[in-house]
């Protein structure tokens, strides 16, 4: 009898985490032990931060859609559980019940899938388990911690995670360090992004701009932090040109703070819409630096070799720093002016690949899906 898997995902980072599993899990040598029901919940709905991503990494077009759009954390989230709920009682088309729920990473998505799960008795394996910030003021650290403590089964990116839930209490047999989803689609999809070249297409060279993204509330949401930051971006404009694909979030912030109108008229510096994935992987490869607050960026730059200046106090993807080619700048607009500088005096440090960031880890998670 086949496992009968419940996929579910909702805003832009999932897309990529979960698409390496669902294309194993149709190889030759899985399509017999497994059959996904993948779950939409719509927390994304924009084609530019959703629909893009489904059509570039070739994956089938959800099976339940949710719907539920945006809202605060409270009524989104609760929106989702009681959709989920009802998709977990109806069970999968082929009927009875679902064998697991799969949730990937720290979205609103991840934890309201999780609970409904939970709530009806439904084992949770969840990819990208036990990363930890330490810092509950982010809604990611709290979706990952409530995942992480009621999921059956925790698939592990970074040996950290695995000492932060055994510290926790989890039991060693539910923990497997399996290495990284998100790196899998990177290897996937290099060859592809790299034909684009849409650096040159920019008129830009190879290692000669840099690629900017941000949305966390902690940068976007203060005016005078928001502002801080980009006043350097305008200054170090004169030395490196950057590329600013901006998030809808990001959007209205810089509406709302008057910042706009400065930063388009600023000759090296390009705000873009949201790219999609195959767009933005061209650009970040042959940037000479990325500065990002994006989880999965710190971890694309690592496994690129590219210097990333991590708009964080602090990361739950300590590997980053530690191995790659991360470094913490908070939102601290000093550091970030000093480091640019640094990486483009050529001093900035290299770093290393972490073990497992092999462009497997989805085969690593389907063979244990497919026996436990
Ligand atoms: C969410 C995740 C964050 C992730 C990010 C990637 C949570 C708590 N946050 O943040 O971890 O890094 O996605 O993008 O789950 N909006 C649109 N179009 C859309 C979706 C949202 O315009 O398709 C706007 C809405 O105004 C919405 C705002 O963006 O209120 C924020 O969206 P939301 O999904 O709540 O959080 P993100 O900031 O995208």
């Amino acid at each position: 009898m086949p496992k009968r898997l419940a996929c579910v995902v909702g805003a832009r980072p999932n897309f990529m985490k979960i698409a390496p599993l669902i294309r194993t899990l149709n190889q030759e040598s899985f399509r017999d032990k497994a059959k996904v029901t993948l779950i939409h919940t719509g927390q994304h709905y924009d084609a530019n931060l959703s629909d893009v991503f489904f059509a570039e990494l070739g994956m089938p077009a959800p099976d339940v859609s949710l719907e539920v759009g945006s809202g605060s954390h409270a009524a989104q989230t609760a929106r989702i559980l009681e959709r989920m709920e009802r998709v977990l009682l109806n069970g999968p088309p082929s009927g009875g019940t679902f064998d697991y729920v799969v949730v990937v990473g720290d979205v609103n998505s991840t934890l309201a899938a999780a609970i409904a799960a939970a709530k009806l008795g439904v084992r949770i394996a969840h990819i990208e388990a036990g990363l930890r910030s330490f810092d509950r003021s982010m809604p990611e650290e709290i979706n990952r911690l409530v995942t992480d403590s009621i999921a059956d089964l925790l698939f592990v990116s970074e040996p950290a995670g695995v000492e932060n839930l055994i510290c926790e209490g989890h039991p060693a047999e539910s923990i497997k360090l399996v290495g990284n989803v998100m790196i899998d689609t990177l290897h996937h999809m290099s060859a592809r992004a790299n034909k684009l070249a849409i650096a040159q297409q920019l008129g830009l060279r190879p290692r000669e701009y840099g690629v900017i993204t941000m949305h966390r509330p902690s940068n976007v949401d203060s005016n005078s932090t928001l502002a801080a930051l980009v006043d350097v971006l305008i200054d170090i404009s004169d030395e490196i040109p950057f590329v600013f694909p901006v998030h809808p979030r990001t959007s209205n912030a810089l509406d709302r703070a008057g910042l706009r109108q400065r930063m388009e008229k600023t000759a090296n510096l390009w705000l873009m819409e949201p790219l999609g994935y195959l767009p933005f992987l061209s650009l970040t490869s042959q940037a000479r630096v990325i500065v990002t607050d994006s989880g999965g960026l710190q971890e694309e730059s690592t496994a690129l070799g590219i210097p990333c200046l991590t708009l964080r106090s602090n990361t739950e993807r300590p590997i980053t720093v530690d191995l790659g080619t991360s470094t913490l700048i908070g939102n601290d607009a000093d550091k970030l002016r000093n480091a640019l500088r640094d990486v483009l005096s050529g001093q900035y440090k290299s770093g290393i690949c972490p073990e497992l960031w092999d462009g497997r880890a989805a085969e690593r998670i389907a063979s244990v899906l497919v026996v436990d």
